[in-house]
């Protein structure tokens, strides 16, 4: 429910900076299940029960078979009409950055730049003892788990529950949240922090929080305004933006 005052088009066109938060609710729509929503189990595991350090500890074969089956999941989905809003959007603004709690690269995919993977990227891994980066395909592992060159396991590059986010990503939302005039939050539950503490401390320095969301979260009671339905009927709505596609053609995540 909106509480008045200009619309969201508006507070865009006068906005210099503006930052947009998003998590799992961006990429429903494009078939991608959410962490916390019906669809959110494989086998008989929630997330919590697989992202974690001490799961890959205990299996890291079962752990990777789960990002295994993410990926060939999400290799199938394409971006919808709110990751292409979001596009549009960082063209039109000043300054602009993209705080993404999502791991899939669907934003990437779409066209967005400006943007910060908070979470990490599923279609990365990680040596677990160089800390080295490498691409994974978007074909089925051949080896699971795999292994870096040196022979120590990789791991995916995402952070879990209980390990710190990358400090320079944090530093850089931080930043961008404590100085943007808007800040925008798509489908997120915002129980997970400091994702969460984004738009607080974009509202602490006095910018309105815009919320779009299937349904009320924590965050809808801080917001200026709360939208309620589908990011991808909405926020191509909200930001009077065309619900046709980006006109580039999208880079392999
Ligand atoms: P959640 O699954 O917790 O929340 C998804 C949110 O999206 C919910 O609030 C839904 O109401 C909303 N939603 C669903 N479909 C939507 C749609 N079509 N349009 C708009 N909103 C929609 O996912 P996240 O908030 O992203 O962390 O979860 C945050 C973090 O917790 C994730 O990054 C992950 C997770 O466990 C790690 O893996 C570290």
């Amino acid at each position: 429910m909106a509480k008045g005052g200009p619309g969201l088009a508006e507070r865009v066109a006068a906005a210099q900076r503006v930052v947009v938060l998003t998590g799992a609710g961006v990429s429903a729509e494009s078939g991608v299940p959410t962490f916390r929503g019906t669809g959110g189990l494989w086998r008989q595991y929630r997330a919590e029960d697989l992202a974690t350090p001490e799961a890959f500890g205990r299996d890291p074969r079962l752990v990777w078979e789960w990002y295994d089956w993410r990926r060939q999941l999400i290799a199938r989905c394409a971006p919808n009409a709110a990751h292409f809003a979001i596009v549009h959007l960082e063209r039109q603004v000043p300054e602009f950055l993209l705080v993404t709690q999502n791991v899939d690269g669907l934003h990437r995919r779409a066209g967005s730049v400006k943007m910060v993977e908070l979470h990490g990227n599923l279609w990365r891994a990680r040596c677990s003892r160089e800390g080295t980066i490498q691409d994974l395909p978007e074909t089925p592992l051949a080896e699971i788990p795999p292994r870096c060159a040196c022979g120590w396991l990789l791991r995916p590059d995402v952070v879990w529950f209980g390990e710190a986010l990358p400090p320079p990503a944090l530093e850089r939302a931080l930043l961008a949240a404590s100085a943007c005039d808007l800040f925008l939050v798509v489908g997120t539950s915002a129980v997970v922090h400091p994702a969460a503490s984004l738009p607080v401390v974009a509202k602490e320095h006095g910018a309105p929080v815009i919320e779009v969301n299937l349904e009320p979260t924590p965050l809808t009671a801080l917001a200026h305004e709360s939208h309620h339905g589908k990011a991808g009927d909405l926020l191509p709505r909200l930001l009077g933006f065309s619900l046709a596609p980006d006109p580039q053609p999208p880079t392999p995540a």
